[in-house]
């Protein structure tokens, strides 16, 4: 694991920085192995060094070990530790050093700023940690394979109580129960259950609302494994035949997906994947009920960058694991959105998720 610091050190010296501090806990992990809540690194060209409190020591002594950090204590301000460290590393030499722009808060940089005195050049960055964690090794994608498995196992197993007269709030908690129940750490967001009109709401959060028959119920939820996460959705009818309408959409969401998924490969930006499935729902006539992107990357964190979406000029490369998840929704009649996690390959993509795609279950 130590080759993930040399892989980062590297990075520094591209970007003409003498030292890096990270505040981002997956960052954190992702460098150091360190699992625990709280702590910073403190990373320069000779040392890698990881201030925590004293509820974490051994647990960090022994997680950072193969990743090459060494573990120190900071008293209570961890913040003027953490400048006492860059301090003993800067050698009067007005060197830069970067942060992560988009982690570090203001009233933490104001200390460090107070505290270095001058001595180096506090250097805004964004997703320089991101350019390693995109790509994934096998390990890691042995971990987002397997919570993936864990969560279409745990929709199997729901399927059968997805029923008229549950609330919402209970589908999700039945949820959750499986996919702990099959060894997940926890779940990978809060989960959304949508039911009826709600489904409409693309991140609806699950209510006392009763399902009725004939009801669309969207679920969207992951598990964690070793830190990895999955993301998954599927609309169901509860209790009754779909509608023509109900179907008709469903079937226009699923050959939008059909087609992004059949279309992405090595080589595409991120808009182009994207607009293979808007194309399909724009076609149709319901372009503006499609409001969010095609998916995104995931990992330690449920969102990452990559995107696939308008704006995104990403080119996808073999190793990227994206979820692919086109969704309509109207108004008062209720939404329809279907997610599976896919890894890209030298040809193609694979998809992870195996879930059946079927409206009524
Ligand atoms: N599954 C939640 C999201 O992608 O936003
Ligand atoms: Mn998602």
């Amino acid at each position: 694991m130590k080759e993930r610091l040399a892989e980062f050190r590297q990075l520094l010296a591209a970007e003409n920085l003498e030292g890096f501090i990270v505040a981002s806990p997956a960052n954190r992990r992702y460098l150091s192995g360190f699992t625990g809540s709280s702590g910073v690194l403190v990373i320069s060209r000779e040392e890698a060094v990881l201030l925590t409190d004293f509820r974490y020591l051994d647990q960090a002594t022994e997680q950072t070990q193969a990743y090459g950090f060494q573990v120190k204590k900071h008293p209570p301000e961890l913040w003027e530790t953490v400048a006492e460290e860059i301090k003993g590393k800067c050698a009067g030499g007005r060197s830069r050093w970067g942060f992560e722009s988009d982690h570090l808060v203001e009233k933490h940089y104001r200390t460090l700023k107070e505290q270095l005195d001058g001595c180096c050049f506090l250097t805004p960055t964004e997703g320089l940690v991101n350019r390693l964690r995109r790509k994934k090794t096998g390990v890691e994608l042995d971990a987002i394979r397997k919570a993936v498995e864990i969560t279409d196992r745990a929709w199997a197993r729901l399927l059968p109580e997805l029923k008229p007269g549950r609330t919402e709030k209970e589908i999700a908690a039945l949820f959750e129960f499986f996919q702990r129940e099959l060894g997940a750490e926890g779940t990978a967001f809060p989960t959304i259950v949508a039911s009826g009109p709600r489904s409409a709401l693309p991140h609806g959060e699950p209510t006392d609302r009763q399902i009725e028959a004939g009801d669309l119920l969207t679920l969207d939820g992951g598990a964690i494994y070793n830190g990895y996460r999955s993301d998954f959705t599927r609309t169901v009818v509860v209790g009754a035949e779909p509608t023509a309408q109900q179907q008709a959409l469903y079937d226009l969401v699923l050959k939008a997906q059909q087609a992004a998924l059949a279309g992405m490969k090595p080589g595409m930006t991120g808009k182009e994947v994207d607009a293979l499935a808007r194309e399909v729902i724009a076609a149709a006539g319901y372009g503006d009920h499609f409001g969010h992107g095609l998916g995104h990357s995931l990992g330690l964190e449920i969102h990452e960058a990559p995107r696939l979406a308008l704006t995104d000029e990403t080119v996808l490369e073999p190793g990227v694991v994206y979820t692919v998840e086109p969704g309509v929704y109207l108004t008062g009649w209720g939404g329809i959105r279907i997610e599976d996690v896919v890894v890209v390959t030298a040809g193609g993509i694979e998809n992870l998720t195996g879930s059946p795609k079927r409206l009524k279950p």
